[in-house]
């Protein structure tokens, strides 16, 4: 599995970097942490990207396989990406594939890249089929995970990190879910931060290749999405996700019998971080049915979706399409 190296402050990254990376090497850096001028202060080799989630395709990808040609890399050179999730998993294709494979460390500066992103090895780009239709699954070399790059980070950026985050204590680890609802400030302590990496670190362990245990990781996700497809991509993943987290709770308490106290808890928390808790689907329940049958969840006879009988207690569970319906339409 990835090495997982934590550092507090900017210093210490580069620090960090100068003793591991060498002029061979090649930065690839988010364009939008160029302000932080690290490539005045690294030894390696610097180029910076501009990406975002329309541009995370096939063009962009070529243009990373073209930036490792120019730097003459081959299979033993080392590939270091600075960015949020999107850079992240592009730059891992194109190295994965590049020359069958040259290895790369991560450097996270988002917070879901943080704790979600940059393990686990999935990475891909979208295409007209859908988001992340195309990749490979290929470990990082390792993980640099450097608090202080949160610290530029947009608000709106941030609290979609949180929700990934308050997910990731709901299915397995009830410290960081207690944590992040009782807290008066929404920004989250690195201990947090660190036991929001070890939940995703230790459920991928056990199903690298996504098989079950990882499909915990999609709770929350199931409605989301339907609520992404359905506004069009005007909500924002994180924000569809804290609503599917919503309805996904309400069926659990229907299903599982989830206690309706966890439920105020979260709606109080997206109250204190202003996210809508509901949405109203513009499509019919037909069209949302037929949304629902594209989920990778999903087969002949429904969806398979992750509800909770507890805190940190979940369980897949086929339901039937219209049983998913039901609720999120009323
Ligand atoms: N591979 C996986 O397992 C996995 C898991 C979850 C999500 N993802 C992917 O991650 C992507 C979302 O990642 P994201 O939320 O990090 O978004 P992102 O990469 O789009 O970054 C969000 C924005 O913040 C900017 N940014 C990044 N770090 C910054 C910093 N420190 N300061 C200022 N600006 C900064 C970026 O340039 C971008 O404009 C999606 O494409 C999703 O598919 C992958």
């Amino acid at each position: 599995m990835t090495n997982n190296i934590y550092l507090k402050t900017n210093l210490e990254l580069i620090e960090y970097l100068n003793s591991r990376f060498s002029d061979e090497s090649l930065f690839i850096i988010d364009s939008n942490l160029n302000n932080l001028k690290i490539d005045e202060q690294v030894n390696a080799q610097v180029s910076y990207f501009d990406i975002n989630e329309e541009t995370k395709n096939l063009t962009s990808v070529e243009k990373i396989w073209d930036l490792l040609f120019q730097h003459n890399l081959n299979r033993s050179s080392e590939i270091v990406i600075i960015g949020g999730g999107v850079l992240l998993d592009v730059c891992a294709f194109a190295s994965s594939t590049f020359k069958r494979g040259v290895s790369f460390t991560f450097v996270p500066s988002t917070l879901l890249s943080m704790v979600d992103a940059s393990h686990g090895g999935k990475n891909g780009f979208n295409n007209t089929y859908g988001k992340n239709q195309i990749g490979t699954f290929t470990l990082p070399e390792s993980v640099i995970v450097c608090y202080q790059l949160l610290d530029t980070l947009p608000e709106d950026n941030y609290k979609d990190g949180l929700i990934e985050l308050i997910k990731h204590g709901m299915i397995a680890n009830e410290k960081i879910f207690n944590s992040m609802i009782t807290k008066t400030s929404f920004n989250v302590d690195f201990e947090i931060i660190r036991e929001g990496i070890d939940v995703k670190l230790k459920i991928v362990s056990e199903d690298f290749l996504e098989g079950d245990k990882r499909k915990l990781l999609n709770f929350g996700h199931t409605v989301g999405h339907l609520v992404e497809k359905d506004s069009n991509y005007e909500i924002t993943h994180g924000q569809a996700v804290a609503i599917g987290i919503y309805y996904e709770l309400l069926i659990s308490k229907e299903q599982l019998g989830l206690p309706k106290e966890i439920i105020d808890s979260y709606l109080n928390y997206l109250n204190q971080i202003e996210y809508d808790y509901e949405y109203n689907f513009l499509s019919n329940s037909e069209k949302l049915i037929e949304m629902l049958k594209h989920d990778k969840k999903s087969n002949a006879k429904g969806v398979d979706i992750v509800l909770l009988y507890e805190i940190g207690n979940p369980k897949v569970i086929n339901l039937t399409f219209n049983e998913v319906i039901e609720v999120i339409q009323h």
